[in-house]
């Protein structure tokens, strides 16, 4: 039986290439996720699944499609495909990491500095004709150098944000479910702590967990309280991590100097009260966003899907 395949959005064509052509593909190339309705009709006969995290792989999407083998998800978060009932199901599911390590984390350090250094604000005011003169009190930030970093979820990216931190003669913290080795710990220098601590010491704060039942709204009310007046927030994991309206409300009352966000709770909506906060800065959604790292996840996703078809272990399954 030829194989057969859905790609349910957009996908660079060099991976698409990859694909042997007695495979047949149905591929929306657009970049809107498919109503549930239509995924289900789409998937019915298909042995494999790439898809991005626009799109909700749950129970009854799965039960609608059985002769499904694998889901290969462009992405390294997979929250958005209940693999639970996938392995129930045998449906193997897979997802993106290592190939996105470096840019996620470039760009977690891209908003850190950017809230800390207020870049955001520095360019509205540069562009708006009020800048008529230098001035001594103009913008201040705060210092990177030789503060207190604390990251939140120490895996794969926590760790790349952790070697930057080297560079700028920090002091890492980190809180993780899981201790790094010894080694690891000295050539990051990197000290494990529980999370108040971590909150209560550090003078930026930077997100790199999965999103669990255990993580959501980690950041909210009660821990916000807890970090510096001064604090700066990151967050390059997933928007539900964070109490959006607590956060809001921390930032406009000055409970927090700042924040960062490439992720929101609702995606694409973003919490109204956040919005005219000068003191934050937004992406959308956008940390692994390289023209090279973009490509290597597609391309990572494909062989994931054509591994699973004939029969080999994909590269990298969801743990
Ligand atoms: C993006 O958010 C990813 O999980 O890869």
């Amino acid at each position: 039986m030829p194989k057969s395949v859905f790609i349910s959005n957009v996908l660079p064509q060099a991976a698409r290439d990859l694909i042997p052509k007695d495979v047949s593909v149905d591929y929306n190339e657009t970049d809107t996720p498919l109503p549930k309705t239509e995924l289900m009709t789409r998937l019915r006969g298909k042995d494999g699944l790439i898809c991005q995290i626009v799109t909700t792989v749950d129970d009854e999407v799965l039960a609608q499609a059985p002769s499904l083998r694998v889901v290969a998800n462009v992405a390294v978060g997979y929250n958005n495909i209940d693999v639970a009932a996938a392995r129930r199901r045998g449906v193997v599911v897979t997802n993106t990491p290592d190939v996105l390590t470096e840019t996620t984390a470039d760009f977690a350090w891209a908003l850190l500095m950017a809230a800390a250094r207020r870049v955001v604000e520095a360019d509205h005011f540069a562009r708006s004709g009020r800048w008529t003169r230098w001035q001594w009190d103009l913008l201040w930030g705060a210092d990177v150098h030789e503060k207190t970093l604390g990251i939140i979820g120490f895996g794969r990216i926590g760790r790349a944000v952790a070697r930057r931190a080297l560079g700028f003669d920090m002091r890492v913290l980190y809180h993780d479910g899981v201790r790094a080795d010894a080694a690891t710990e000295r050539e990051l220098r990197a000290a494990p702590t529980d999370l108040a601590t971590l909150l209560r010491e550090s003078d930026f704060v930077t997100l790199h967990t999965n999103l669990t039942p255990e993580t959501h709204h980690l950041i909210g009310e009660r821990t916000l309280r807890t970090m510096k007046r001064s604090a700066v927030l990151v967050n390059a994991s997933r928007g539900p991590v964070v109490d959006e309206a607590a956060l809001a409300r921390a930032l406009r009352e000055g409970g927090i100097a700042a924040a960062g966000l490439d992720v929101f709770e609702e995606e694409p909506t973003i919490h109204p009260d956040l919005l005219p906060l000068a003191n934050v800065v937004m992406a959308p959604h956008i940390a692994s966003a390289s023209r090279e790292t973009r490509l290597a996840m597609a391309t990572l996703a494909v062989k994931n899907c054509l591994a699973v078809l004939e029969g080999k272990p994909p590269l990298t399954p969801v743990p």
